[in-house]
């Protein structure tokens, strides 16, 4: 494979590359060329990528992805026959304090992209890596690739706006392309806003743990190794152009129950913990059912709790790593974000008495 993967300087785009470039990594013999692209704004981070440098199969560009031409550039000078799109603003509560880059990125930039494949030629797939966001909040059951979009939050809408032209491009203009929708990731190299990276380091700190609402929203999660192992099985499955394929471990938890995992596996007590204002429009619900990827041979290998205890020892043991990442301007987005919540916090979930 000659591969163009952008995003490569994010958590999921990190842990992909570095499993196809890592000596004895599962896809280190099917990659000849890997050109991994990254705007590096806040949440890309090329130090990620950096030891990786001297691997002659590896280049770096940063590059926006909505620059259509650069990319199509790119895809001709570097012959690249396979592309795999992780390029996006990820984070929901971003998305509700400012929606623009949202539209750039994630429906702009996947456009320009599938554009300029599609002027290019000779890519033999175009992978989307999506989310079960697009699905909505799940009161029961378990979603499949059947299910009708639903986003609520304009990240999730974003997201499923991109999915649409990506289907769109693959039967108008026979873009060999394939969506995968992925249930919430955890492991290393995370960006401390999401969930579990910021609860591990807020602990590792012993700083409060900001729990939204009742603490009972559930979340569906997978470790980001077997996420990225079922990105490189979809990218060899043949016949699955303008497929979609959910990808998820069947393993859901409500938050509260998350949190008090990581305070055990961080040795803290549970009065770190503080149930704070909830976010706009939160879904209470998600749920994958996989069936269809379990079905071409592919597995989860990570249990929950394993996982979870290998991802706290990462952050323990990388602590420069997210010590950088949380300095500069991510003390205003935190400030922003939780200050006003954290002040108005209660040790209780809503509607209780507090915890003795
Ligand atoms: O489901 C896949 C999606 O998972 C991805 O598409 C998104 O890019 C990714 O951000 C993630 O979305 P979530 O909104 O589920 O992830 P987040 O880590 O922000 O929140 C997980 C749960 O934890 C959610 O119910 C909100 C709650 N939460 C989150 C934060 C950041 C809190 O209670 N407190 C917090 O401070």
């Amino acid at each position: 494979m000659r591969l163009l993967v952008t995003g490569a300087a994010g958590f999921i785009g990190t842990n992909f590359v570095r499993q196809a470039l890592e000596a004895g990594g599962t896809a280190a013999s099917r990659v000849e060329r890997l050109v991994a692209v990254d705007l590096l704004t806040y949440a890309g981070n090329f130090a990620n990528l950096a030891d990786l440098s001297a691997d002659t199969h590896f280049r770096f560009e940063r590059l926006d992805i909505a620059q259509r031409d650069a990319m199509e550039g790119l895809l001709r000078e570097e012959r690249l026959d396979t592309i795999v799109n992780f390029a996006a603003e990820s984070h929901v509560d971003r998305s509700i304090a400012d929606q623009a880059p949202f539209l750039h990125t994630n429906l702009h930039g996947t456009l320009a992209l599938l554009d300029a494949a599609r002027t290019v030629g000779g890519v033999r797939r175009f992978l989307q890596v999506s989310t079960d966001e697009v699905y909505g909040s799940i009161a029961e059951g378990r979603a499949t690739e059947e299910w009708a979009a639903r986003p609520s939050s304009p990240y999730a809408a974003s997201k499923t706006a991109a999915d649409a032209f990506v289907l769109a491009y693959a039967t108008t203009f026979d873009v060999p392309a394939v969506i995968t929708r992925c249930s919430n990731n955890y492991g290393p190299y995370q960006f401390p806003e999401k969930l579990i990276p910021l609860f591990v380091t807020n602990a590792l700190d012993g700083h409060p743990l900001p729990l939204y609402g009742d603490g009972q929203n559930v979340r569906d999660w997978i470790h980001v190794s077997d996420h990225c192992a079922a990105l490189w099985h979809v990218l060899e499955l043949p016949g699955a152009e303008g497929g979609i394929f959910n990808v998820s471990a069947e393993d859901e938890r409500p938050n509260r129950a998350v949190t008090d995992l990581i305070l055990r596996l961080t040795g803290r007590p549970p009065d770190l913990v503080r149930y704070v204002t909830d976010r706009p429009g939160h879904d209470r619900r998600y749920a994958l059912d996989a069936g269809r990827l379990r079905a071409t041979g592919w597995r989860p290998r990570h249990g929950f709790e394993d996982g979870l205890a290998a991802t706290v020892e990462w952050y323990r043991a990388h602590r420069p790593w997210w010590e950088g990442v949380k300095s500069g301007a991510y003390r205003e987005y935190y400030r922003e974000t939780y200050g006003a919540r954290l002040r108005d916090a209660s040790g209780a979930p809503p509607g209780t008495a507090p915890r003795s």
